[in-house]
């Protein structure tokens, strides 16, 4: 199924950062913004000299009142660079919204998210407000901005860190198998490394809630055209992270 989308020329209405590498930046984006939904995700394209650049980007906020699209992303490359330097005021084009996103029909979801892929959890956990737990995890307390992000929209914030220095010493896993135990959950939607994701699988299927994962491929075309970020599914299918998901069911990637 193709869902809509559009190609808008934005402006950057403010860019912060937010912490290490790691900024949020907000968009005019009117019709984009109508039309996302979480765990969808944007192309913006980068202007640079005689070189053009798109990269993909989760969505972590829209604000249809204000016609506004929020990322929150890490400075990691070429592009991201140049973006983190890019001021409130100047344009660039977006293409979006990208891609399938999570399923939103549950209940009582718990979203687990690492690093920045606690982004597209932010846009998740403010459509379903007040039914949402989380679990983030991080190197350490430095990292730890998105609590204050997530908590207007959350019942229960779990935070791991590498070292300890915030919450529990360890990751998103280690802390699952008990949250799982004590609370009952119709859906875990998870978001960030991929040895966290595979991890966050096994122990939902062990408990028998469905989870859904967003994985993150290089992306060429983002559109399905060029098969840049074409993965081989459990059922032996060829499927495009970038059309059929990013957001899949966590047994159809995953053995
Ligand atoms: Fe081109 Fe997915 S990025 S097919």
């Amino acid at each position: 199924m193709t869902l809509p989308k559009q190609l808008e020329e934005s402006t950057i209405l403010t860019q912060r950062q937010l912490g290490d590498c790691v900024y949020l930046a907000t968009f005019s984006a009117p019709e984009i913004a109508k039309l996302a939904k979480p765990g969808q995700f944007i192309q913006v394209r980068i202007q640079h000299g005689d070189v053009m650049l798109r990269r993909p980007f989760g969505v972590a906020a829209v604000d249809r009142d204000h016609q506004t699209i929020t990322m929150i992303y890490r400075k990691i490359g070429h592009g991201t660079r140049i973006l983190s330097e890019m001021l409130p005021g100047e344009e660039v084009n977006i293409l979006g919204p990208l891609g399938h996103g999570f399923r939103t029909d549950v209940k009582h979801p718990l979203l687990i998210g690492g690093g920045v892929g606690l982004a597209p959890l932010l846009f998740y956990a403010a459509a379903l407000k007040g039914k949402v737990d989380v679990i983030m995890g991080g190197r350490n307390e430095d990292e730890m901005f998105w609590v204050n992000l997530f908590r207007p929209y959350v019942k229960n914030v779990y935070v791991t860190t590498d070292d300890g220095s915030m919450g529990t010493k360890g990751f998103p896993t280690t802390i699952l198998p008990q949250i799982l135990e004590k609370e009952d959950y119709d859906s875990i939607a998870v978001c960030g490394p991929e040895i966290m994701m595979r991890g966050v699988a096994k122990i939902a299927k062990e408990h028998h809630v469905p989870c859904e994962v967003s994985l993150e491929k290089r992306m060429g075309c983002g559109l399905g055209a060029c098969l840049s970020c074409a993965i081989d599914t459990t059922d032996g299918k060829r499927k495009k992270v970038c059309k059929d998901g990013p957001v899949f069911p966590a047994e159809e990637v995953f053995a």
